[in-house]
């Protein structure tokens, strides 16, 4: 049996998730002959030594203790404002680091972790999880096999049932940056293509405290890639009806829609129609159960040496950069192109 040392970083909302997929990954890579074993580190000592017994792992009291116990590779699962430092102190310990989205709160913030990853020759995986969701895989084949023809329009939207705690938004970086990135990096991945330009509008009906920390609660983007198709992003943190995630491709052969099953958080207007049935998702851990624990599955592949990173910091810089022109364009309420980068990764 193969052993394998995971540390993670941070076992707050998404921290305790990973935590309880790395140990469960044992499930199915025990066939393969690998064992994972998880160390874990959190400022919030109490909560996460509890953690670390309840799941038979084994609590580090500080980060460069964890870095220093042999670990074959860092999971970052800390709030957005700390990922550049810990990023760079993976990558100096030479260790394959998996980092939660985004790389750094702005745009400007990722470009100098980006150059140190690539001086050191480092390698970070970037929690895009919905690269891994079958939905969006089935309709990359179907749009990458032409099934779909021509896009006309594409249609994403991510709705939260209820906001995080302020105290998150308040460094988050805002709607964009911290949940239509997910969408931003799903249609570049899906069609190859760049969004060149966004112009986005945003609102606040909901808990005052999110506006006064300069956030919206629901914003919707007007997206134009660089073949001049169009599409839209919106997200809401105030979706009653379920956890909403989803996303139509409608081509002139065919559409497709991701997200649409009998837990879809969405009922139909017309009479006699039953579809869907089930109980709506409520939260994004369940409503990507699969896909986080498909990429922790792949970053121990990547870890191991089997695999190549399937979600480069280049990549996830670059929805950033999406994410960024669409904060501008709503402070500024105009359309605000988007700064691409001189070569596409
Ligand atoms: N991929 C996704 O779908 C997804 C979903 C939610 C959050 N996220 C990302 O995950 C990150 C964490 O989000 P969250 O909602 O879990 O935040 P959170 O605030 O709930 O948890 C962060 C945890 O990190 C700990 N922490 C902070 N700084 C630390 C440090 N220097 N050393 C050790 N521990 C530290 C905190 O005590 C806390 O327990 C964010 O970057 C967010 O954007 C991604």
């Amino acid at each position: 049996m193969k052993e394998t040392v995971l540390g993670l970083v941070g076992v707050g909302r998404i921290g305790v998730m990973h935590a309880r997929n790395i140990v469960a990954l044992n499930d199915s890579l025990g066939r393969d002959g690998i064992h994972v074993r998880l160390k874990l580190t959190d400022v919030a000592a109490q909560h996460a030594a509890a953690l670390a017994t309840d799941l038979g792992a084994e609590f580090v009291p500080t980060v460069d203790g964890l870095l220093a116990s042999g670990i074959d590779g860092l999971v970052i699962a800390t709030g957005t404002a700390t990922h550049p430092e810990l990023i760079t102190k993976g990558v100096d310990a030479g260790l394959p680091v998996f980092c939660e989205k985004p790389v750094a709160v702005n745009v400007q913030e990722s470009l100098p972790v980006l150059d140190y990853i690539n001086e050191k020759g480092g390698t970070v995986q970037i929690g895009h999880q919905r690269r891994f969701d079958a939905g969006y895989l089935e309709a990359k084949r179907a749009y990458d096999a032409g099934e779909l023809g021509w896009i006309h329009s594409l249609r994403a939207v991510t709705c939260d049932m209820t906001p995080p705690p302020v105290e998150f938004l308040a460094t988050s970086g805002g709607l964009f940056r911290d949940c239509s990135v997910h969408d931003f990096d799903i249609l570049r991945w899906l069609t190859g293509r760049e969004i060149v330009e966004v112009y986005a509008k945003g609102s606040n009906n909901g808990d005052p405290a999110i506006g006064a920390v300069g956030d919206v609660d629901t914003a919707l983007a007007v997206v134009t890639f660089d073949d001049g198709t169009v599409g839209t992003v919106s997200a809401s943190r105030y979706n009653g009806a379920g956890h909403d995630v989803r996303l139509e491709l409608q081509g002139s052969a065919g559409s497709v829609m991701v997200g649409m099953d009998e837990q879809m958080a969405m009922s139909s207007a017309e009479q006699l129609v039953e579809f869907p049935s089930g109980d709506p998702h409520k939260t994004f851990a369940e409503r990507f159960d699969q896909a986080y624990r498909s990429e922790m599955a792949a970053f121990v592949e990547v870890v191991l040496g089997n695999r190549k990173n399937p979600c480069t910091p280049e990549d996830a810089v670059a929805a950033s950069r999406v994410a960024d022109a669409a904060q501008e364009s709503l402070e500024a309420g105009a359309p605000v192109r988007v700064a691409l980068p001189a070569v596409r990764s």
